[in-house]
């Protein structure tokens, strides 16, 4: 991002390389026949989930189980990115710049109590507690990509749900036209806040139809489990189509709004980061090319670089939303 050394560019990640596909695959069906015993509940007991995570891989966290959702597009048979590397090379600028910062000082983040603030133009503003959150719609598993701008990609299997059933039921105004994310910025337990590498707190926005497209997640867990801290607990957005940097984490509060929002990283240099952010080759940051990725776990001496796909690959289901607009003039 912003603030780049040579050792943050295209730097392997550390950790074991491959979590193995088959054993997740199976732990995979384990969850879906437990989720599909709790007959249509968003949420079985935690103390059912606690005894699942017993038995069940990687097994750092609370099980989150999710069915594994029929939306199209928001499942990739792609190989999936080990859970070691989704949760140590990690981008989170309130617990440091490095890679390796956030699971080393994210560990102090306390998630509970925890709520979200929803405020401006909606007709049921407030306060939803993460266990409402939680129960707010059924969770689904999505295997999306994730690019960032910085040049690497991962395959992730998440476990949420689509954030469009969160603004259902926050009822947005006829002017609300955006929505800007907050997050949190707790001077105590993120280092980084203490400093000003950015505006804190770390803010995001999307058009509200961007934020209502089913494919952009709310996500509570990876992995068939809770967010690790360093990966945005307790609760994230995934944007697959855009950059990595809008799917802002540790949310706290949505805000309905009738004007593009101002973004942290579009306010530290808005000529490199613009509103839009969409995963496009064809349009380079300024200071990179947007042309290819290297996948975390793809290291080594016969690596070989992917080509980026427009909209990362999902230009089937989102590239309705931008038709008619310059994508380079709107970056
Ligand atoms: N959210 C907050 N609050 N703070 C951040 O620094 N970094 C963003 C995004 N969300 C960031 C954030 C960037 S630059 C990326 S690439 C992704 O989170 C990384 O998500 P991951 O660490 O789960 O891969």
């Amino acid at each position: 991002m912003l603030i780049r050394s040579d050792r943050d560019a295209f730097q392997p990640p550390r950790g074991n390389p491959v979590t193995p596909r088959a054993f997740y695959q199976g732990r995979r069906a384990l969850l879906q026949a437990w989720a599909a015993g709790a007959a249509g509940a968003a949420l079985a007991p935690w103390a059912a989930r606690e005894a699942l995570a017993q038995t069940a891989r990687p097994g750092k966290r609370a099980a989150l189980p999710g069915a594994r959702s029929a939306l199209p597009g928001a499942v990739t048979m792609e190989r999936l990115t080990a859970y070691d590397d989704v949760s140590s090379y990690n981008n989170f600028y309130e617990f440091g710049t490095d890679k390796g910062d956030p699971v080393r000082q994210a560990q102090r983040l306390r998630t509970d109590p925890w709520s979200v603030r929803i405020e401006g133009l909606v007709h049921k503003p407030g306060r939803l507690t993460l266990e409402e959150l939680l129960r707010l719609a059924p969770m689904e598993e999505r295997i999306y990509r994730l690019r960032c701008v910085e040049g690497w990609s991962m395959v992730i299997p998440w476990v949420g749900y689509s954030l469009g059933r969160l603004i259902e039921r926050v009822q947005p105004m006829g002017s609300a036209k955006y929505i800007e994310f907050v997050t949190l910025a707790d001077r105590e337990v993120m280092p980084g806040v203490r400093g000003s590498v950015l505006d804190w707190p770390y803010t995001e926005g999307l058009r509200l139809d961007e934020a209502q497209h089913p494919l952009t997640l709310l996500a509570f867990g990876l992995y068939g489990e809770l967010l690790p801290p360093q990966n945005g607990a307790p609760l994230r957005l995934v944007v697959p189509w855009k950059y990595g940097f809008k799917s802002a984490k540790s949310i706290v509060a949505l805000r309905f709004v009738e004007h593009e929002p101002r973004t942290a990283w579009n306010k530290a240099a808005a000529n490199e980061y613009g509103f839009y952010s969409n995963v496009n080759p064809e349009v380079d940051h300024p200071r990179w090319s947007q042309a290819t990725e290297r996948r975390i776990g793809e290291d080594g001496l016969f690596a070989r670089k992917r080509k980026t796909l427009l909209f990362n690959g999902y230009e089937a289901q989102v590239g309705q939303l931008y038709a008619g607009m310059d994508l380079r003039k709107h970056y």
